[in-house]
């Protein structure tokens, strides 16, 4: 962790009984099939948010970021009030979950201090949730972990009016240094897929605030779950090829589930010029069918693969946010030097490049951040 971050919350809850980490995600492939009951690929990052949390001596929560101006404040009513901050409302929604799952929480001071950026498609939304719900559990001297602890974290989304799929809080969970997740999304059962060391995670930021990511996602949503009664399936997870080649849409989900088997076994048999092609006709269905992208995502995918990327896609809802690459190890920083570069002399957007290093899952630390019981 950076000294500046460390610091920032050694000030603001020098008091502290428990402090956790949750990491943000970028996904391999794999989108906009979670909430169809289908596969996904995802890579914890070494991007995260830490909670540190005090307990008070009455029934509101109030929380401070290092990131989001203002204070945050919730009275842990059933439903919970939220007041303050714009941003009470997001750790309203995970009180309400807790309250659902029956945990009885007390009052309590957090402070958030995150690495991840914020509305990238990196998922700080739920490495939030998830470290909030994990802090607040403790607190209550509950140990919440596992699939319950990212179903919480989900609830708290939809509880605010985000319908997103298990992904992002699954990863966030879950996550394995040195492993993408092949999350099967119907049974919630986990595979680590080692990761080939001669191979980088580049990402880039496109300079694109992701506009109308919300009232899109859920129209894409609704537009499957329209397809798969059209065909007469509970999800698009049951849906063949057949049955979808002239829906874009549903052909979408159904062949993205293929792929993600398809990078899946080009990674373990660390094929380059597979995982490059699965990746890059990722990118295409998600702009052609899905209707995702945007021409800034595709320049600048397309820029990463004439700098050397073996492969590059949009990741995550898309609509703006970032890009993911593989590329060879050796060269990622310069690849994505040099994408980057370009990509902003053709569009005057101003990109963020990083090699994003693999993580470990949520865990709570100690009230000084080493490990728990470390
Ligand atoms: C967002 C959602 C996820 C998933 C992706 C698209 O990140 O939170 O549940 O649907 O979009 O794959």
């Amino acid at each position: 962790m950076p000294d500046r971050r460390r610091e920032w919350l050694a000030r603001a809850a020098a008091d502290a009984a428990v402090m956790v980490r949750a990491p943000g995600r970028v996904n391999l492939i794999g989108d906009h099939t979670d909430y169809q009951d289908g596969l996904c690929l995802p890579v914890a990052i070494d991007r995260d948010v830490l909670v540190a949390a005090a307990p008070r001596g009455d029934a509101t929560i109030r929380a401070v970021s290092d990131a989001i101006d203002g204070e945050a404040a919730v009275d842990i009513a059933d439903p919970p009030r939220a007041s303050g901050a714009s941003w009470s409302i997001g750790i309203a929604g995970v009180v309400g979950a807790l309250h659902e799952l029956g945990i009885a929480m007390t009052g309590a001071r957090l402070a958030l201090a995150s690495s991840v950026p914020v509305g990238s498609g990196l998922s700080s939304s739920a490495a939030c949730n998830v470290a909030v719900s994990m802090a607040l559990s403790c607190l209550a001297g509950t140990d919440l972990h596992g699939d319950e602890l990212a179903r919480c974290a989900q609830r708290a989304e939809h509880l605010v009016g985000v319908p997103c799929g298990i992904m992002d809080q699954m990863a966030s969970v879950h996550g394995r240094r040195g492993h993408a997740l092949r999350i099967d999304c119907r049974s919630l059962q986990v595979e680590p897929i080692p990761l080939p060391t001669d191979l980088a995670i580049v990402v880039v930021h496109s300079g694109l605030p992701r506009a109308l990511a919300t009232s899109e996602y859920a129209a894409r949503r609704a537009a499957c779950e329209a397809a798969a009664a059209r065909i007469g399936v509970p999800t698009l997870r049951d849906a063949d090829l057949d049955s979808v080649r002239d829906d874009p849409i549903a052909r979408h989900v159904v062949s993205e589930n293929h792929r993600v088997e398809q990078l899946v076994g080009a990674l373990r048999a660390n094929d380059h010029a597979v995982i490059g092609a699965v990746l890059d006709t990722s990118h295409a269905s998600l702009a052609d069918d899905f209707r995702v992208s945007t021409p800034e995502l595709d320049q600048l995918c397309a820029q990463l693969r004439a700098a050397g990327a073996i492969g590059a896609r949009l990741t995550g809802a898309g609509f703006g946010g970032c890009v993911v690459a593989l590329a060879p190890a050796a060269g990622a920083e310069e690849i994505a030097r040099v994408a980057a570069r370009r990509y902003r002399a053709a569009t005057a957007l101003r990109p963020t490049a990083f090699v994003a290093n693999s993580a470990d899952g949520a865990e709570v630390m100690g009230p000084r951040g080493s490990p728990a019981g470390g």
